[in-house]
């Protein structure tokens, strides 16, 4: 099987321990640990034994112990229509409701939700009824623009808290958001708009990043000039205040919209089908451009919220920080709607991590008392360059847990984050999911012992393998296909406009079971390993990338006829892009063109996305059907031996 990374290494014989152990009181005090005893159970493998018996149950139990709802459902999950199931039918529900008004009448009322700090240094805090209002307003803007349930709204904005206000308000009056990663660029936003069909767009004039401006406006102009039928509003929010045109009749600043008259008038959260659509969101895939996957308004809330609790064991207390991006799922999911349903304090960082020094993160964690904190691999190598010296300067004593997603982490970055930035008192919670699974899957809770690298086991009602092509369990050392066997209730329910590629893509390798895409390995221990990606998804940072995105990119330049991109292991991002072009006719290889065309992909796609090389070759690996053979070309990059080339082209 072709893989990205490597094996993680056997470290049962080396210097370190082979588990690492939570603290007695971490496991004492865990909200699993309560509702395993409240269950009759003597630890979570007990529990979790009985939720593989009973999922149905125990998910009908989570639906109610963190979640209201206007209207009890009939039927937990109805599978008579696999794979497309359906959770919670007959049920009445709005996750805004869950996330917001609850607490904006009751106890939390006055509580902080979302604590917010910018690179330049400006902060701001929102109680949850000064959410609550900020999300009605919005709502009203919303419909005085047209919006009504069922559209789709595309969101385009930095990581600023109206980011936040503009997802709930567009789901509280039944409509669907599909946010563009602000580091995303015009053809990546343009593609989005042109499938998603959205007639109204929010931005802002800027974002910052790395005390730089991000041309938000300057790019949506762009975009919408090229899907110009389509959108009719565009909403702006004033942020960095530096000069932008807006285009009479199509573009409102967002504060002149708020000053109409009424929008502060009480907008109704709007009662949904627990399968009514809530959101999509577009990933890169195996071919072709991203599918907008849609999740569901009924099961994704409930176990976002489930595995909220039960894996970062938030209480009342904590200040929570997840310091991914509300554009990506990871946003999505424990940024906007977890840890607001669980009426928690979260704080929310604009910026770069290293800005203006590679002591900024820990400053905000020190800064805020954060008890819980959330990133990614390719954040901890990069500020694990830096040295101890930067965390060691603050005050990070009221750390409880710590957590990793988005790619396989390496053992000695996982160790370097449990001794300097967890002091080898908090466990690190490697959850591995994705943006089809809309929350955790293979996952700890506080109460596991962890391997570094591991994200140890299945959550509560999941039931995971390791399978090979052929559907057995791939056994000993052996590499297989991570599949899951049940449907779970954050599943995604569709790709937007294509069901048949849903059941293509995901339900038809392995019939019965949903195939994840990922290579892994499930050791003596039944502990999993996450090895890396099986088709040409490249992940650059742990953001997910298409080779076909990166490739479409570099045809549209000029100078290029054919292009095919490849993921090379980085020591930094994980992974990171390099494509062989094909040159068309009167033009010649230089330093300059490759440049140029780094560039161009990184104007198109966004910078995540620029190539880290170019490589102008005369022709491509491909098969007789005219497939390239990426495999082929990677091998080749990385001295490995070519594998089975039988349908290369002679
Ligand atoms: C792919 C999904 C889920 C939020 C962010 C990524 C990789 C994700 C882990 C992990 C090893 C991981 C997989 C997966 N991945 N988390 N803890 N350990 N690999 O969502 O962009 O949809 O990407 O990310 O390859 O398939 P995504």
């Amino acid at each position: 099987m072709t893989t990205d990374q490597q094996t993680p290494p056997n470290e049962t014989a080396g210097e370190y321990p082979k588990f690492y152990y939570p603290p007695e009181n971490v496991v004492e005090n865990a909200n699993v640990t309560a509702y395993a005893r409240e269950k009759g159970f003597a630890n979570a493998d007990e529990l979790y034994a009985w939720t593989i018996e009973n999922p149905q149950q125990f998910w009908g139990e989570m639906a109610t112990k963190f979640l209201d709802w206007y209207q009890p459902w009939e039927k937990v999950l109805d599978d008579s229509n696999a794979p497309f199931f359906k959770w919670f039918t007959g049920a009445k529900t709005n996750v805004v409701h869950n996330a917001i008004d609850r607490h904006a009448t009751g106890a939390n009322k006055d509580k902080a939700a979302i604590i917010w700090e910018s690179e330049q240094g400006e902060t701001k805090t929102y109680t949850y009824a000064q959410l609550a209002a900020e999300v009605n307003r919005f709502a009203n803007i919303l419909k005085s623009q047209g919006v009504e349930k069922g559209d789709r709204v595309t969101v385009y904005l930095s990581r600023v808290p109206e980011l936040v206000i503009a997802m709930l308000a567009i789901v509280k009056i039944g409509a669907m958001h599909s946010v563009v990663y602000g580091g995303f660029s015009t053809e990546a936003l343009h593609s989005r708009i042109e499938d998603a069909k959205s007639k109204v767009l929010v931005t802002g004039d800027g974002g910052w990043m790395n005390n730089k401006i991000v041309e938000l406006k300057k790019i949506t102009d762009e975009a919408v000039d090229r899907a110009e039928d389509i959108v009719k509003s565009v909403i702006v929010l004033k942020r960095t205040g530096h000069d932008i045109t807006m285009k009479e009749g199509r573009d409102h600043w967002w504060h002149d919209l708020a000053a109409q008259p009424g929008m502060d008038d009480p907008c109704p959260t709007e009662q949904m089908d627990t399968e009514d659509p809530m959101f999509m969101l577009y990933t890169s895939g195996t071919t072709g451009a991203p599918k907008g996957l849609v999740h569901a308004c009924g099961g994704y809330q409930v176990q976002v919220a489930t595995t909220l609790s039960f894996v970062f064991d938030i209480k009342p207390d904590d200040v929570y920080w997840c310091a991914a991006d509300p554009g990506w799922i990871t946003g999505h999911s424990y940024i906007v709607y977890g840890p607001l349903m669980l009426g928690a304090t979260e704080v929310i960082y604009e910026g770069a991590p290293s800005y203006p020094n590679p002591g900024r993160w820990w400053d905000v964690a020190a800064k805020y008392g954060v008890t819980i904190l959330y990133t990614a691999p390719t954040a901890i190598r990069g500020l694990m360059r830096f040295g101890e010296e930067w965390p060691n300067k603050y005050d990070l004593s009221k750390l409880r847990l710590l957590g990793s997603v988005g790619e396989p982490i390496n053992p000695e970055a996982w160790r370097w984050y449990h001794r300097v930035i967890g002091k080898d008192r908090c466990p690190i919670m490697d959850t591995w999911w994705q943006t089809e699974t809309g929350a955790f899957m293979i996952t700890p809770n506080p109460t596991t012992p962890l391997k570094p690298g591991s994200g140890t086991k299945p959550f509560f009602g999941i039931e995971a393998d390791v399978l090979t092509e052929e559907g057995e369990p791939a056994t000993g050392a052996d590499d297989g296909l991570l599949v899951i066997k049940k449907p779970w209730p954050s599943m995604l329910r569709t790709i937007y406009g294509d069901p048949k590629r849903y059941v293509e893509q995901y339900w038809t390798r392995l019939p019965g079971f949903y195939t994840a895409g990922d290579a892994a390995r499930k050791d003596e221990d039944g502990y999993y390993w996450v090895i890396g990606r099986i088709d040409d998804v490249i992940k650059v940072s742990g953001y997910r990338l298409g080779t076909a995105e990166v490739e479409s990119a570099l045809v549209s330049h000029p100078a290029v006829a054919e292009a095919a991109a490849i993921g090379l292991p980085h020591e930094l991002k994980g992974q990171a892009i390099h494509p062989y072009v094909i040159l068309r006719q009167g033009f010649e290889a230089s330093d300059a063109l490759a440049e140029e065309l780094r560039k161009h992909v990184g104007k198109e796609m966004g910078p995540i996305a620029r190539p880290e090389t170019i490589n102008f070759v005369p022709g491509l690996p491909k098969t007789r059907s005219g497939k390239i053979m990426r495999r082929v070309l990677k091998a080749r990059a990385l001295g490995l031996p070519e594998g089975d080339t039988s349908t290369l082209e002679a």
